[in-house]
């Protein structure tokens, strides 16, 4: 029979708690999502500033829709870009203080299509071992030689690069890494890169908003990062993503990244609508002091045998090791009304499978509170 693999890795992951399956969320708005009829405390959004369904927001995108359409109708380089791509791009530009920018329909394809786009046979990639899978993927499409070094250890780094014998050399993290929610160093990778002529390329999905006096994301930490991206599926509450970059590589992208270039274009109203979130992330400081506020009083009210990886995002995460003992855990929260996914390999190395929660200005004090109190109980 054809195939007989499917069913093979089906059973297979089954087997080892690793199954994954979706579930229909009837609503969700603000810290709640409603599921089979039932309201939950939602600790896995990555709707970190609060915005998701945000008046203004929606409004902008009605206006977008108005103005140019729910679709782009084509690629880019056809007739897809539009005004409202257009001031998008001049706004993320002034955002992040960089001369080009170009959107793409997801993180995931910016990071594929940049460097796909960039490995060629004297390219070097050399990535954090904790990576998303955009990343590894992206690094692994091409002629690229592709290297990873242990999560945010920077001598390692430098002794691989000591040896580095191609001449094209990006160095690949993530701002705050997704899974266990800690930062990279950015200034003493920017330093890392210029020391050995290499480029840096930051992905910010889970920084751009939170981190920095504006919101603009890790890049704010050191001057002059050559490559940043963003998703805006995250803290800025719509979806697609962002590369930031010089004019050279701005102008390369457009002609040779197969995503950028065979692509329908993001939604011009989607564009217009993220347009208005990064206008009220700017001004709004108070959603990013209530995310560090939050997540003191939660750290602060977790018995002092749980280990949280040590952070300053809105990631938390609580590593309990086999996949059944973090499903048990998020089921026995359930029955609490708290939300909170189980994430298991290969998501996470093998025997760090953990609670990730996010904690997100659409929280109050009782929520983080009542959350706190229920691991305290759930792990024992
Ligand atoms: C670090 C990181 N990069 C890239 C992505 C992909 O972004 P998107 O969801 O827009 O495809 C994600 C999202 O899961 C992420 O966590």
């Amino acid at each position: 029979m054809a195939f007989e693999f499917i069913a093979e890795q089906l059973a297979q992951q089954d087997s080892m708690h690793r199954l994954r399956q979706r579930r229909c969320i009837a609503e969700q708005s603000g810290s709640k999502l409603i599921y089979q009829g039932k309201e939950y405390l939602n600790f896995s959004s990555n709707d970190y500033l609060g915005l998701n369904q945000e008046p203004r927001i929606n409004l902008a995108m009605q206006e977008g829709i108005d103005k140019f359409g729910a679709s782009s109708c084509s690629s880019s380089l056809v007739t897809g870009f539009s005004y409202a791509h257009q001031v998008l791009e001049s706004t993320i530009c002034q955002w992040l203080n960089k001369p080009r920018c170009l959107l793409f329909n997801s993180g995931f394809s910016a990071n594929y299509g940049v460097l796909n786009a960039l490995a060629s046979q004297q390219t070097q990639f050399w990535l954090d071992k904790l990576s998303h899978a955009s990343l590894i993927d992206g690094a692994l499409s091409g002629k690229a030689k592709v290297k990873r070094f242990l999560h945010n250890d920077y001598q390692q780094l430098e002794r691989l690069l000591n040896n580095k014998s191609l001449s094209n050399n990006l160095i690949i993290s993530e701002g705050v890494f997704s899974m266990d929610g800690d930062k990279a160093d950015i200034q003493q990778l920017q330093l890392i890169a210029q020391k050995h002529k290499a480029w840096l390329y930051l992905d910010d999905a889970h920084s751009i908003g939170i981190v920095g006096n504006i919101g603009q994301g890790s890049s704010s930490e050191s001057d002059n990062i050559d490559i940043v991206m963003a998703t805006f599926g995250k803290a800025i509450a719509t979806s697609g993503a962002f590369v930031a970059c010089d004019e050279k590589l701005h102008d390369y992208l457009i002609n040779f990244s197969r995503h950028y270039i065979y692509s329908t274009a993001i939604s011009p109203a989607i564009a217009w609508a993220t347009n208005k979130s990064i206008e009220v992330i700017q001004a709004e400081h108070w959603r990013r002091e209530k995310i560090a506020e939050l997540s003191s009083i939660f750290s602060s009210t977790l018995n002092e045998d749980i280990q949280l990886i040590p952070t300053s995002s809105s990631i938390h995460a609580i590593v309990l090791g086999n996949e059944k003992c973090a499903l048990e855990i998020a089921d026995i929260l359930k029955t609490k009304g708290i939300w909170v996914t189980a994430i298991r390999p290969p998501t996470v190395p093998n025997g760090t499978s953990r609670l990730r929660i996010t904690i997100c200005a659409s929280h109050n004090v009782n929520n983080i509170k009542y959350l706190a109190e229920s691991i305290n109980k759930a792990i024992h």
